[in-house]
């Protein structure tokens, strides 16, 4: 049995401003997490859903970036406002944001799991 009816994980991996693949930290996530943690709250659903910060997601390219499990739903979330609408409208009432769902990520080389 899942421990919360959702969770959230919200990037907010910093890397050097050179980096080429950017990160979620620089795009807002920290910022991000707290409007959909003050959503969370204000919904009265703290215990119940949770929203984490979260480390490289392997996503950078479409950050900034938050999943929510147990849907397993990958969306990029561009700004305060965005992150709102996701945790009220997904978070709190079961509705995917089908205009922030995230777009395919470039593949990159993987090995299978055993
Ligand atoms: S830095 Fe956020 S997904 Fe990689």
């Amino acid at each position: 049995m899942a421990r919360f009816q959702r969770h959230a994980f919200v990037c907010e991996n910093e890397r050097d401003p050179a980096n080429p693949r950017g990160c979620c930290k620089h795009k807002g996530g920290t910022e991000l997490r707290l409007a959909m943690k003050k959503i969370v709250d204000e919904a009265g659903l703290k215990g119940c859903v949770r929203v984490n910060v979260a480390g490289c997601l392997d996503a950078c390219e479409n950050g900034p970036v938050v999943v929510i499990y147990p849907e397993g739903i990958w969306y990029t979330v561009p700004t305060p406002a965005d992150a709102e609408e996701v945790a009220r409208e997904h978070l709190v009432g079961g509705r995917v944001v089908d205009r922030l769902l995230m777009q395919p990520v470039p593949e990159r080389e993987k090995k299978p799991a055993p």
